[in-house]
């Protein structure tokens, strides 16, 4: 009970990361932070899912290999993380040995056992899921997860005899030996359950798919991807390695965060799995709503998709952090819009949290010469104020207990509001017209202790801003329940340290309403411009600003033409740039392109490519350039555009 072990879902790299992998994480991380607050010893993994079909694409798409698409991506969730405040204990990577060599040992043992067996199959196959369905699965013909078309497929591959477990599972969930969070999933689950449970198929044959973990008893495939990835759990906790003490430590108490599109892999493969490997089964399963914009699912094509990162910067770190725990609530969707993250912060963390801040340290300082002061004889109301903050610590850490976070906030809330009112009430203001300062440092005194009490059992949410509001408090030691649960810690002659408001209020007036008054206006106003612009540059073609158009013949001056890559190198002493031999036809050119940041000069020897053929030659570096590539620039970095199918070399393009 002493041991808290968290997990994340491992996100796959094909994808910038979004508010959904931000939100998982965050909850991961906010729970860690409170069970650590409460004495516990928690451990919280996270990382990332590398192998498969859509990485392979992913790779392919950009013109790399897919281990340097997987390295430039990790490089993207571990510096997001970093700017969320995410304080993990471990990242796993499933293309580090560590991992592989667990998945190799348990699939060697199955296989020995007999649980694993090769056969033929025959059906139907979902490319972008990568997922067999049988005829009677399909849903007016397509796949019934995602709607796509299937491909038929008939091949040998290697089974997992998931079937043998079935009844041990449904006992398993129903006597609560997993716990499936909310109530309404572990039905789910029970409910698919009721249908006879087939085989897995564990394998995918190395000539459709080379990305992934070679199966030890068979050289010409590679082990499907979630079989894989689900093994990450243990993994990275020291299964099957020198050393298993942390996995033994740890397993019992494990805790799988996931959404809840990922609820079967994680409540029905895993635990068989795990069972047929002789391993207990995960101790809960937790599976979140999704995140909707206007009630519908995320569409990158509709420009809808949340980034985390601009949250982050325009509206704050933790106001973002805070906002989503705030929102969700267990097992529900939530909508997400800017209009409400504006106005949660207004509202909870503006007008309540950090207005209770400002005006206790401003009364403190024009009340009391800057220095809290001993308390004198506690009247009903102080008293009453002083048990509601020192019975919250029980109430909060039973919601998160329950992993009710959105309750546990809420109720912290609550009681900054009744600060809010006892300070209102006493109107220290009105004391110090009466001349009564006994009455003011009392009740000074106890809204500071009050603050106190509250930012330590914020902190995980929001660690950055209840630290330095803790410290402008004179309190420096680490956030703790225990400290939660005890009066009187803010020592009377403690100096305050009041600074700017932690939390400014963001004026919503946009441009056209108005000038922007904030430089969070200013900002939000910057980031809504640049969302425009993308949207025109866009898939939406049929929008264009009128100065950008030009007519037909202008166009026709540009030599588009199709060019082979011969030979490429970097430039010495440049760090950017690439310099590549390309034939157009039967003329051999050279360009320099800079793109050497997302290319290797391999990579592109034997590509075709774009060029514009009659560009003005230049002198970069002292080196002639005659032409110029084409590509792409995005989120994720720039890639080449080539031709669909391979032309012939120079042709033109129309
Ligand atoms: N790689 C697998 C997980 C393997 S775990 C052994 C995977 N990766 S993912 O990157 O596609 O998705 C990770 C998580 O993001 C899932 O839990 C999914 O539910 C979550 N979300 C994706 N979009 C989401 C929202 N819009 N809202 C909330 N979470 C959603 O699946």
């Amino acid at each position: 009970m002493n041991t808290f072990y968290v997990t994340t879902p491992i996100y796959y790299v094909n994808d910038e990361p979004h508010i959904g992998h931000a939100y998982t994480t965050i909850l991961a991380d906010v729970l860690a932070r409170y069970h650590r607050l409460f004495g516990r010893q928690s451990f919280f993994l996270t990382g990332l899912d590398e192998h498969g079909q859509k990485v392979q694409e992913a790779a392919a798409r950009r013109g790399v290999a897919p281990q340097e698409h997987c390295d430039l991506m990790s490089r993207r969730f571990l510096d997001l993380w970093e700017r969320l405040e995410i304080k993990y204990d471990d990242f796993i990577r499933t293309t580090q040995e560590r991992h592989q060599q667990v998945v190799r040992q348990i699939l060697a043992r199955l296989y020995d056992q007999g649980q694993i067996y090769a056969a033929e199959y025959d059906g139907w196959y979902c490319v972008p899921d990568e997922r067999f369905w049988t005829e009677k699965d399909l849903r007016e013909g397509n796949c019934p997860d995602c709607g796509r078309s299937v491909v038929r497929l008939s091949e040998k591959n290697y089974f997992f005899r998931m079937s043998q477990h079935q009844i041990w599972l449904v006992e398993t969930i129903e006597s609560g030996r997993i716990r499936i969070r909310p109530e309404t999933r572990r039905n789910e689950v029970l409910g698919f359950l009721k249908q006879p449970l087939g085989d897995l198929c564990i394998s995918r044959p190395k000539k459709r798919l080379s990305w992934g973990i070679e199966l030890p008893f068979d050289r010409d495939y590679v082990t499907y991807v979630w079989f894989d990835a689900l093994i990450n759990y243990i993994s990275a906790i020291g299964y099957a390695s020198s050393d298993e003490s942390k996995f033994w430590r740890l397993w019992p108490e494990s805790r799988h965060l996931i959404g809840k599109d990922i609820l079967t892999t994680h409540a029905v493969y895993w635990p068989t799995m795990l069972h047929a490997a002789g391993l207990e089964p995960p101790h809960t399963i937790l599976a979140h709503g999704w995140w909707l914009v206007d009630d519908a699912k995320m569409s990158k094509s509709r420009g809808q998709t949340v980034k985390p990162l601009e949250m982050a910067s325009i509206y704050g770190v933790d106001q973002f952090r805070y906002f989503l725990m705030r929102e969700m609530v267990l097992g529900q969707d939530a909508n997400f819009s800017e209009e409400a993250l504006v106005g949660r912060i207004n509202s909870d963390l503006a007008n309540d949290y950090g207005n209770l801040a400002s005006r206790v340290f401003k009364m403190v300082e024009t009340y009391c010469g800057g220095v809290v002061r001993e308390p004198k004889k506690l009247r009903n109301d102080d008293e009453d104020l002083k048990s509601l903050a020192l019975g919250l610590g029980d109430k909060v850490r039973e919601a998160v207990e329950g992993f009710d976070l959105n309750g546990a906030l809420a109720m912290v809330m609550d009681a900054v509001k009744a600060t809010n009112r006892y300070v209102e009430a006493n109107a220290p203001w009105r004391l110090a017209r009466e001349g009564d300062q006994e009455r003011i440092d009392t009740v000074l005194n106890t809204a500071a202790e009050t603050l106190r009490i509250c930012s330590i059992l914020l902190s995980p949410a929001m660690p950055v801003k209840c630290r330095q509001l803790l410290s402008q408090l004179g309190i420096e030691d680490e956030p703790s329940l225990k400290r939660a649960q005890e009066w009187g810690l803010v020592k009377p002659g403690t100096k305050i340290k009041s600074g700017e408001p932690l939390f400014p209020r963001i004026d919503v007036k946009t441009k056209s309403e108005g000038s922007p008054s904030t430089s969070l206006g200013t900002r939000r106003q910057k980031a809504e411009n640049e969302k425009q612009m993308e949207q025109i540059k866009g898939d939406k073609g049929d929008v264009q600003p009128a100065e950008e158009l030009v007519d037909i013949d202008y166009f026709k001056k540009i030599q588009l033409r199709t060019a082979d890559v011969v030979s490429a190198e970097k430039v010495q002493g440049a760090d950017k740039l690439l310099r590549l031999r390309i034939k157009i036809g039967e003329e051999t050119r050279q360009i320099l392109a800079g793109i050497a940041q997302w290319y290797t000069p391999e990579s592109l020897v034997g590509k075709q490519i774009v060029v514009v053929a009659n560009l003005k030659p230049a002198k970069i570096r002292g080196l002639e350039s005659n032409g110029m590539l084409l590509a792409a620039q995005d989120n994720d970095g720039v890639v080449i555009l080539t031709p669909e199918r391979r032309t012939q070399s120079g042709s033109g393009i129309k």
